[in-house]
């Protein structure tokens, strides 16, 4: 097939970008290939550290056929010189944490963004000596505020869990560039059909391929894509020696649900927006946040940064305690679970008290700006793949 993927559409390089890679056979799907270890014909290192790129396969914690495919695949989408998949979102964030970031360093986080990305931030970075100063990252000057000597990464997640807040890549990167510091973009609620965080500027991108890009919620997986130089010390380090390799399996799963991302990512946009101007207009929701509304606050920033305004919709409803007891006991078709991305829509209450004292930490003006907009808890909705119309009725009936 044409080697010049990076010409085409996304829709063709979601179903074949990465797979021209394949050697293996002559199958049209991607190869299967569970092997934790393989044939070797000619002398090889045993040492992690010293893989070079034309290494044959030895040890599926190096590197698989599958595994390969799936990273080429995420790096065509993401116009990225190079990509590694890892078990979970979680073990890309640490891979990346860890695996750049050493005693002394200084990192500036999102203040409020995925919760075990928070943790890890606060508790175990904090552990090895390594401190993090959260912002609000919807003002780029609160990022160029927070840099000091010793800051190597800023953390940003765009549209952050659960506020849906959007951080400016471009006017962020160009901060943290002129400080010396690496901009990594969690970019898990965009997916690269939404926004290229590279193409802006961004040093590194990190997915949970759990979500969207999976989009079936039947494969953990996580990816951290950039330039081979940034990500050599996380496949020797993070990958090799942490251990966090994704199963091949799940590779294989994560590359199926990739061929249909675009065109998942335009009918959950689409559903996304029906159900946010019915809640929008519902007399028990106190609040609505979606980025393709005009009432988000940075709807302009998010129309210019993304080509598609996801499926994430966080909204507040009145005694949303007992709407979220509702939900649980009579919900048909939306289930009450953790998780996003998926076909299958899900929901979930995040309580204002929890997060901002087990997560993020939350005090003073922090937690004010906090509690004005998400109350004593906030709906995140993950707008599935069903009948838009099912999940209004669904939503109406609990309400
Ligand atoms: C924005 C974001 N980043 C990272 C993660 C972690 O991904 P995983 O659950 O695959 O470890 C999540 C999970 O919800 C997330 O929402």
């Amino acid at each position: 097939m044409s080697t010049n993927i990076a010409t085409k559409g996304i829709r063709t390089q979601a179903i074949h970008g990465g797979e021209e890679k394949r050697k293996r056979s002559t199958s049209s799907a991607p190869d299967l290939v569970m092997s934790s270890t393989f044939h070797v014909d000619r002398e090889v290192s045993f040492s992690a550290n010293k893989i070079e790129d034309d290494a044959p396969y030895v040890y599926t914690r190096w590197a698989n056929p599958t595994t390969d495919q799936l990273e080429a695949k995420l790096s065509v989408l993401e116009q990225a010189e190079a990509s590694i998949a890892f078990a979970s979102g979680m073990a890309a964030t640490s891979g990346v944490l860890l695996g750049h970031l050493s005693a002394g360093d200084h990192v500036v986080m999102s203040e409020t963004n995925y919760p075990g990305t928070a943790e890890v931030a606060r508790h175990t970075l904090d552990r090895f000596g390594i401190a993090m100063t959260p912002v609000d990252t919807t003002d780029p000057a609160n990022v160029q505020n927070a840099l000091r000597a010793g800051t190597r990464i800023v953390w940003i997640e765009t549209p952050s869990n659960p506020l849906l807040n959007i951080a400016d890549i471009a006017a962020i990167a160009a901060i943290a560039h002129a400080h010396g510091a690496l901009l990594v973009v969690d970019s898990t609620f965009a997916t690269p059909v939404a926004t290229r965080p590279l193409a802006l500027g961004a040093d590194l991108v990190v997915h949970s391929l759990t979500k969207y890009i999976g989009g079936h919620g039947d494969a953990m997986g996580g990816s951290v894509s950039g330039s081979k130089e940034l990500l050599a010390p996380l496949r020797s380090e993070a990958l090799s020696h942490f251990g966090g390799v994704i199963s091949p399996f799940n590779a294989w799963l994560i590359m199926r649900g990739i061929a249909t991302l675009p065109l998942r990512m335009r009918e959950h946009a689409a559903s996304a927006m029906a159900v946010a101007e019915f809640l929008e207009q519902h007399p028990r929701v106190e609040t609505v946040i979606y980025p393709g509304l005009t009432s988000h606050p940075q709807h302009a920033l998010a129309a210019q940064q993304m080509d598609n305004f996801s499926g994430m919709v966080s909204f507040r409803a009145a005694d949303g305690k007992a709407v979220a007891k509702r939900m649980m006991a009579e919900l048909e078709v939306i289930h009450y679970a953790v998780s996003l991305g998926h076909h299958r829509s899900l929901i979930w209450l995040l309580s204002t008290d929890d997060l901002a004292e087990s997560s993020y930490g939350l005090e003073g003006e922090a937690l004010a700006r906090y509690r004005a907009i998400a109350g004593d808890g906030l709906f995140r909705f993950s707008v599935g793949l069903e009948d838009a119309a099912d999940l209004i009725a669904d939503l109406d009936r609990v309400l």
